[in-house]
C-alpha cells in the first residue's frame, strides 16, 4: 500500500519505517528540513535499537521515502498518517495546535479519497475536529478520519511495532476500515475495532492505568518501610494473581519520561473538562511526587546536610536502553540534590550527552564510566536500573568511596550481597541493610 506519514518523529519514523520493512511503500514527511536532510543522508536523528538498519535497508530498496512537501505526501498516500507532537499546555491540557495546522494543510491536496489517521496522542473528540477542520478547508474533498494510537515504548519501539498486543483501529467507515485492516494485515496482530472516540480514550486511559499501577506498588511501598515488609515480595504476591499481572509493579522513584506525566495530566485536563472529574489520576499524580520526596528524605537523614557532599548518581536517562533524559525522575533528583548544595558526579550508559544539555548539564560532573564516578563519594544513589550497573566490580566501588553508602531507587541490587560486601543499603519499600551475616552456606 502507499501511506504517507506526516510528522517524522519518534512515532512518525519509527512507524514509517515498519510499513516499509513490511513491504508498504512509505513517504515521510517532515516541515523540518534539515532533519529531512539528514535522513536523505542516512543520518537517523533518534537511538532506538534497530532502527537505523531497517531506515537504510527500506531506503536502499526504494519503500521508504522522505519529503518536505506535504502536497506530494498527501497526493501519494492512500492513507495519510498524523504523527505530530501533542505537547502539553501549562495546565495540562493538550495544545492541539500542530495537529490542527497538519489538518488545513492537507485539506487543499486531497485529490482523491485518503484515510486521514490520527496516530498521535489526542483528547477524545479530536476526530471529529480534524474532519470538520478538512471539510471547512476543502469542502468536496473525500476522505474519512481514522484513529489509530500508538503504543511502543521507547527502547523497543521497533519490536513493539512489529509486535503489538493489539492494534486499534477507531473507524466509523467501512470503506475507511478495509483500507486500515490491509494496512495492518502483514504484522499478524490482534485488531479491535471502535468508534473514533473511543480510540482516542483508550491511549489515554491505557497509560493512566500503567501508571496508576505505578503509583499503587509505590504507596505500598511507603507502607513496607514504615513496617519492615519487603516491597519485592509484596509485588510477586500480588502479581501472580493473574487478574493483575506482575508487570508495571516495580517500585521505585516513580514514573517519568515524554509520555505518561504528559499523558496523566492531560486525562485528568480533559475529565476536567468534560465535568467528569477523575480525582483518583491526581493521587496518581501525588503519589508520584511524593515517592521522590520520600527517597530525597532519607537521604537527608542519612547525610544530614547536603552542602558540599560528593553524591554519584548512577542513571540519568528516564529508564533503561534509552538516551532519553526529558521528565526523567533521575535528573529531577539531580536538580533537587544541587539545589542543596550536592556535588554531583553522574554517569549514564546513554544519556549522558542529552543531560550535558540540559541546564542541570553545566552544575554537575558527569564521568565516562560508572567505576570513575563513585570516586570518593560518599554516597551512590541508582536512579535508573541499567543492567551493567548489577554487574559492576562492587569490590572496586566499596574501595574507591568514601563511605560504603548506597540508595538503591530502582531495587536494582541485592540488598544482602550488598551488605557482605560491606556497604550500608538502603532500597525502595525494604528495610535498610547493614553488614548482613554470610548465607552462602546456609
Ligand atoms: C509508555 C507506555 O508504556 C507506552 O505504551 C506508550 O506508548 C508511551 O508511554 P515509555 O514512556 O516508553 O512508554 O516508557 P515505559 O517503559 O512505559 O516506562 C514509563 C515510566 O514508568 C519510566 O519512567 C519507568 O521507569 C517507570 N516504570 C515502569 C516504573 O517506575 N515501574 C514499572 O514497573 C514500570
Amino acid at each position: 500500500m502507499k501511506i504517507t506519514i506526516i510528522g517524522s518523529g519518534y512515532v512518525g519514523l519509527t512507524t514509517g519505517a515498519c510499513f516499509a520493512e513490511v513491504g508498504h511503500e512509505v513517504l515521510c514527511v517532515d516541515n523540518n528540513e534539515e532533519k529531512i536532510a539528514r535522513l536523505l543522508k542516512g543520518d537517523i536523528p533518534i537511538y532506538e535499537p534497530g532502527l537505523e538498519e531497517i531506515v537504510l535497508k527500506n531506503v536502499a530498496s526504494g519503500n521508504l521515502r522522505f519529503t518536505t512537501s506535504t502536497e506530494e505526501g498527501v497526493q501519494s498516500g492512500e492513507v495519510v498518517f498524523i504523527a505530530v507532537p501533542t505537547p502539553p499546555n501549562e495546565d495540562g491540557s493538550v495544545d492541539l495546535r500542530f495537529i490542527e495546522k497538519v489538518a488545513r494543510e492537507i485539506s487543499p491536496a486531497i485529490d482523491s479519497y485518503k484515510v486521514i489517521v490520527d496516530k498521535s496522542t489526542v483528547p477524545v473528540n479530536t476526530g471529529e475536529k480534524v474532519a470538520e477542520t478538512i471539510k471547512r478547508y476543502a469542502p468536496d474533498s473525500d476522505f474519512d478520519v481514522v484513529s489509530n494510537p500508538e503504543f511502543l515504548r521507547e527502547g523497543c519501539a521497533v519490536s513493539d511495532l512489529m509486535n503489538p498486543d493489539r492494534i486499534v483501529i477507531g473507524a466509523n467507515s467501512d470503506r475507511a476500515l478495509a483500507l486500515m485492516k490491509k494496512v495492518y494485515e502483514p504484522f499478524m496482530a490482534p485488531i479491535l475495532v471502535t468508534d473514533i472516540n473511543s480510540a482516542e480514550l483508550i491511549k489515554h486511559a491505557a497509560n493512566s492505568f500503567l501508571a496508576l499501577k505505578i503509583s499503587y506498588i509505590n504507596a505500598v511501598s511507603a507502607v513496607c518501610e514504615a513496617t519492615g515488609a519487603d516491597i519485592e515480595m509484596v509485588a510477586e504476591g500480588i502479581g501472580a494473581d493473574k487478574r493483575i499481572g506482575r508487570a508495571f509493579l516495580n517500585a521505585g522513584l516513580g514514573y517519568g519520561g515524554s509520555c505518561f506525566p504528559k499523558d496523566i495530566a492531560a486525562f485528568i485536563a480533559i475529565s476536567d473538562q468534560l465535568g467528569t472529574p477523575f480525582d483518583l489520576l491526581k493521587e496518581v499524580e501525588r503519589i508520584n511526587v511524593t515517592q521522590l520526596e520520600r527517597f530525597i528524605d532519607r537521604i537527608r537523614k542519612k547525610l544530614w546536610v547536603l552542602q558540599d557532599k560528593k553524591i554519584a548518581v548512577w542513571g540519568l536517562a528516564f529508564k533503561p536502553d534509552t538516551d532519553d533524559v526529558r521528565c526523567s525522575v533521575a535528573i529531577e533528583l539531580v536538580e533537587k540534590l544541587v539545589a542543596e548544595g550536592a556535588q554531583i558526579t553522574a554517569y549514564d550508559p546513554q544519556g549522558a550527552e542529552n543531560a550535558k544539555n540540559l541546564p542541570i548539564g553545566s552544575k554537575i560532573k558527569i564521568a565516562d564510566s560508572a567505576e570513575t564516578a563513585v570516586k570518593d563519594a560518599e554516597a551512590l544513589i541508582i536512579a535508573t536500573e541499567w543492567p551493567e550497573f548489577a554487574s559492576a566490580d562492587f569490590f572496586a566501588v566499596h574501595k574507591s568511596m568514601l563511605a560504603p553508602l548506597i540508595f538503591d531507587g530502582r531495587n536494582l541490587l541485592d540488598p544482602r550481597k550488598m551488605a557482605q560486601l560491606g556497604f550500608e543499603y538502603h532500597g525502595i519499600g525494604r528495610a535498610p541493610v547493614e553488614n548482613a551475616p554470610s548465607t552462602e552456606n546456609s
